[in-house]
C-alpha cells in the first residue's frame, strides 16, 4: 500500500534558533514543503528586520532542501497599521499569545480587549492577514480552551472578513465551534488526534507527552479525528512540532512541547488508514491550507508505503513522541 502527498504543509512549527535550529530544521525541511513558524523565540519576532533575519537563518538551516518557511510576526498592542502594511510582503501571519500561556510566551497580550485592538484586527482584514491564536485562558487547565471560546466568537463576529486561526484546537467544542462562524479555521496537532490525557498522566508520567494544550479526554481526541479524515475543509495540519533537549524535559518543571517533526507524516498515514480515508491526507496535510492561507507551496512528493520502522530514540539530543515504538507506515522517496 501507497500514498504519495503533493507538497505537504505544516501550518504550525516551532523551530527555535541557534544551535537547535541548525540541529533541527532539517527533520522538517526534508519532508514537508513548507512550514508556519512560529515567532516565540526570546526575544519574540516582532520586527521586519528580524523576521528577514531569522528566515534567513532557517533556510540556511534547511541546507538546500525545497522547502518554504512561512514567517510569522509575535502580536504586539503597539503594532499600528502602517506598520502591519510595511510588513506584509514579509508574513504570512501574526501570531496572538495571551501573556504566560506557554512556552516564550510572556511578551504576550495581557488582556484581550476588542475595543484597544480593533484597530490592529481592522489593519490585518483589509490587508488580509490571518490572525493565528494560542487561544486558552490561565483557568483550571483542562477548561482554558473551553474558556477562551468566547473570544474567539467575539472577534470573530466583530471582524468578518479576518481570517482567524485556532491553534492546535484540542476540544469537541472547538471543533463545533469552527462550524459557526466562515472566518474561522483550525490547525490541528498530530498529538491531539493520537493522545489523550491518560496517555501523558494516567500511568506513569510521560514527560515527553506533555503539551500546551494539555491533551484531553476520548470524547474530543474522537471530535478531531473525525474532522480531520473527513477533509473538512476548515481543518488544516499544525503539528506544533516543539522540541526541547531531553534534559529540559526530564527534569522537575518540565518544559511544554512534544517533538513530532521527524514522524508527522508516516504517523499521520497510519491514522487515516486506520480509519479508511488515507485519500483524505492530502486536503489535511496540504490542500486545505493552500486554500485557507492563499498559498502556492513549491512541488515536493512525499511517497509514503506501509512498511514498519521503529522511532529513534533521540534526534540530537530531542526525544520525539513514541521513541523507540513502531510505526506501521514509512516515507519511501521524495523527490
Ligand atoms: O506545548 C507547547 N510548546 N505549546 C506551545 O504553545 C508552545 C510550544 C513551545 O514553544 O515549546
Ligand atoms: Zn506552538
Amino acid at each position: 500500500m501507497k500514498l504519495t502527498l503533493n507538497s505537504p504543509l505544516d501550518m504550525h512549527l516551532h523551530l527555535r534558533d541557534g544551535k537547535m535550529l541548525d540541529d533541527i530544521a532539517k527533520y522538517s525541511a526534508k519532508s514537508f514543503a513548507g512550514a508556519l513558524i512560529m515567532p516565540n523565540l526570546i526575544p519574540p519576532v516582532t520586527t521586519i528586520k528580524a523576521i528577514i533575519e531569522y528566515k534567513e537563518r532557517i533556510l540556511k538551516a534547511c541546507n538546500g532542501e525545497i522547502f518554504t518557511p512561512y514567517m510569522s510576526l509575535f502580536f504586539k498592542e503597539s503594532y499600528t497599521p502602517e506598520f502591519l502594511r510595511d510588513a506584509k510582503p514579509f508574513i504570512s501571519a501574526v501570531k496572538l499569545y495571551p501573556s504566560g500561556v506557554t512556552t516564550n510566551s510572556e511578551g504576550g497580550v495581557s488582556s484581550i480587549d476588542i475595543k484597544k485592538l480593533a484597530h490592529i484586527f481592522e489593519a490585518m482584514s483589509e490587508l488580509g492577514i490571518p490572525l493565528c491564536v494560542h487561544g486558552e485562558t490561565d483557568g483550571f487547565v483542562m477548561d482554558r480552551e473551553k474558556e477562551f471560546s468566547a473570544v474567539y466568537e467575539s472577534i470573530a463576529s466583530a471582524f468578518p472578513k479576518l481570517t482567524i486561526i485556532m491553534e492546535h484546537i484540542t476540544t469537541k467544542e472547538s471543533a463545533e465551534l469552527l462550524k459557526k462562524y466562515d472566518n474561522l479555521y483550525a490547525t490541528i496537532t498530530l498529538h491531539h488526534l493520537l493522545i489523550t490525557l491518560d496517555d501523558v498522566a494516567g500511568g506513569l508520567l510521560n514527560p515527553h507527552l506533555f503539551c500546551k494544550p494539555i491533551a484531553k479526554t476520548y470524547k474530543d481526541r474522537e471530535a478531531l479525528v473525525q474532522i480531520a479524515i473527513n477533509a473538512d475543509k476548515k481543518v488544516m495540519f499544525g503539528s506544533d512540532s516543539a522540541p526541547h533537549l531531553a534534559s529540559k524535559k526530564e527534569c522537575c518543571g518540565c518544559a511544554a512541547g512534544i517533538f513530532t517533526a521527524p514522524i508527522a507524516l508516516s504517523a499521520l498515514a497510519e491514522l487515516f488508514e486506520k480509519h479508511n480515508k488515507l485519500t483524505n491526507l492530502q486536503a489535511f496535510a496540504s490542500d486545505n491550507a493552500r486554500n485557507i492561507y492563499n498559498i502556492t507551496p513549491p512541488k515536493k512528493e512525499v511517497v509514503l508505503r506501509k512498511k514498519e520502522q521503529t522511532i529513534p530514540k533521540e534526534f540530537e539530543g530531542v526525544v520525539p513522541m513514541f521513541a523507540e515504538k513502531r510505526l506501521t507506515w514509512s516515507i519511501e522517496q521524495i523527490y
